[in-house]
């Protein structure tokens, strides 16, 4: 398995890991814009024939609040069923936060989770360090509420 930097070629094999795995699904246009503006923050985990089998979305939050730091945002990470519990999201994130804080030194990093994402909500607690800012109600088109989470980079 390879984790490298996302490229335009990527992005319709990113498309189509998120449609497997999310019902929060984007334009290729919204992917694109995430690869120009912010190349070095989206990674693709891809197997031993290149096809992509997890990937991290990311981008520098845009609407600058004067009062708010600089910092990451997490707009989608996925892993295929058959390759989850690999270690593949661990390392997608921890290859996006650094590149968060190296290159646009990002105080942190910021995502919604679904309340009931368990795995997710697994990795992001346990194993990365994040916690609970705030819940924001009915955040998901299906009326679920979002833990809006963070994880200082400094
Ligand atoms: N239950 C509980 N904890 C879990 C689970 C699970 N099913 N899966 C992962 N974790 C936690 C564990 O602490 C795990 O460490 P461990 O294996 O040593 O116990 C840790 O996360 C790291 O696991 P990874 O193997 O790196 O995670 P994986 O590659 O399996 O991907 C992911 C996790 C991305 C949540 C995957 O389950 C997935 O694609 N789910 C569907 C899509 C999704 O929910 N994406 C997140 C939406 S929120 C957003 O995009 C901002």
């Amino acid at each position: 398995m390879n984790i490298r930097p996302a490229k335009v070629g990527d992005l319709l094999g990113m498309q189509a890991c998120n449609l497997q795995n999310l019902p929060e699904n984007y334009t290729l246009r919204y992917y694109l814009y995430h690869a120009m503006t912010w190349p070095s923050l989206s990674y693709v985990a891809e197997d031993h024939q290149g096809r992509i089998v997890g990937y991290i979305l990311a981008k520098m939050e845009e609407e600058r609040d004067e009062k708010q730091p600089i910092h990451g945002h997490v707009t989608s990470i996925s892993v295929l069923r058959s390759y989850r519990r690999l270690g593949l999201a661990k390392k997608l994130m921890v290859q996006s936060q650094e590149a968060m804080a190296n290159i646009y030194r990002a105080q942190f990093v910021s995502l919604h989770v679904r309340k009931s994402n368990r795995a997710a909500l697994g990795l992001y607690k346990d194993t990365l360090g994040f916690t609970v800012k705030s819940i924001e109600k009915g955040y998901y088109a299906d009326g679920e509420d979002a833990y809006a989470m963070e994880l200082s980079l400094q």
